[in-house]
């Protein structure tokens, strides 16, 4: 029924941060489809198309139920007429010939193979595409240029397109907990991203590190990545210094605002396991975000690096036309009243914004 389904029901707020997104939800092969369009625009640097497209899953995703008919949806925000035609025929037919076809065409292929490298973007998988490059064995046979990040990449490929387990992901955050100690007792350890959500898998290990005094979080992060690499646990990072310094008023969203500026550490972690793919060697290899934030500035980092992007990138919309705020991992800003306004925690923030707040299950928008 179409009962719950309009403007009305909160459900369906235009902004997906007002709206709750569970994990699980019931609308799983329409936001799949939805999802493979919105990638195949950002493959062929369609930025607008890929965001039409991330918006109409999202708001599938947030529906109390399954979605049968397409006039359900009512006048529904944020779906578009391509998007609408693709439910229909999935609806209808259970695929879409179009997303069938770009699934199986070359380039759909190709790039995803090449995005799938750590270290590789679209710009960078396009170029090798159009240079005719079609497998990781091109890539090492014609000498192609790489990075040392996607030199990392490729020799851990399979490794790191393998999904990291929940379990593993409490057990290096315990690991940097422990390293963390040695240097600055008193720091603590905060496991972000997907999990945070509740994901059971994901494809990194988003870990957030603070102290309760302002100052002391300063240098920790080498010395803990020098350790973790003594003990032969690293096997590729590369460091960040902090970059960040409070502006009379702050840039103006937009454009590449999901990066920020925290002293931060992306790396490859050696993690010893015994069953699942690996086991015969006894590691695997695991991505690992380390990023450090003071703790004024943490509940904004923690809420930054939460996700889902798409919430995030929601969040930061809503700040901005709705509230005339200016919104990052680091702070926000009033720009009516021009002043900052402090959090001292996750909930502080979505109060400053006039928004319910979100809890990180509700954030899989
Ligand atoms: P990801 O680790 O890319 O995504 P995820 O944890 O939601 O999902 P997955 O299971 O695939 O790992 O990013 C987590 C969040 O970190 C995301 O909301 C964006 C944020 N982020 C920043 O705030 N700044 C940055 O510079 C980067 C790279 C990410
Ligand atoms: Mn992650
Ligand atoms: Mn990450």
């Amino acid at each position: 029924g179409s009962q719950g389904m309009g403007w009305g029901d909160p459900t369906m707020a235009p902004y997906a941060c007002q709206r709750r997104t569970p994990l699980l939800h019931s609308n799983q092969p329409l936001t799949e489809v939805l999802e493979t369009l919105a990638e195949e625009a950002s493959f062929s640097g369609s930025e607008g198309r890929s965001l039409a497209f991330t918006r109409a899953a999202s708001v599938l995703k947030a529906l109390p139920g399954r979605l049968s008919a397409l006039e359900e949806l009512g006048p529904l925000p944020g779906i578009g007429e391509h998007s609408r035609r693709v439910i229909q025929d999935v609806l209808e037919d259970g695929v879409s010939v179009e997303v069938e076809r770009v699934k199986l065409s070359e380039r759909y292929r190709t790039m995803k193979l090449f995005t799938r490298i750590f270290g590789v973007g679209v710009r960078t998988a396009s170029r090798w595409y159009q240079e005719g490059l079609r497998t990781l064995v091109d890539l090492q046979e014609r000498n192609t240029k790489l990075t040392r990040q996607q030199q990392a990449g490729l020799r851990h490929y399979e490794d790191l397109n393998t999904p990291v387990e929940r379990g593993e992901a409490e057990f290096i955050g315990q690991m940097v907990q422990e390293a963390v100690q040695r240097f600055l007792p008193g720091a603590s350890v905060t496991l972000a991203g997907g999990f945070r959500r509740g994901k059971p898998h994901g494809h990194d290990i988003d870990l957030l590190l603070t102290h309760p005094e302002a100052g002391r979080e300063a240098g920790l992060l080498s010395r803990v990545v020098s350790w973790l690499d003594s003990q032969g646990l690293i096997l590729y990072q590369h460091s960040q210094e902090n970059s960040f310094t409070i502006h009379e008023s702050p840039e103006a969203p937009g454009g590449r605002d999901l990066l920020d500026r925290f002293e931060r550490c992306f790396s490859i972690f050696r993690l010893e396991v015994r069953g699942g793919p690996g086991a015969a060697r006894g590691w695997k290899a695991v991505r690992v975000d380390l990023v450090v934030a003071p703790v004024s500035q943490f509940p904004f980092a923690l809420l930054g690096w939460t996700g889902s992007q798409h919430f995030e990138r929601e969040l930061r919309r809503f700040a901005g036309h709705e509230r005339k705020m200016v919104l990052n991992s680091h702070t926000l800003y009033d720009t009516r009243r021009n002043l900052f306004l402090p959090a001292a925690s996750e909930e502080e923030i979505f109060q400053h914004l006039g928004l319910e707040y979100m809890p990180p299950a509700q954030r899989n928008a």
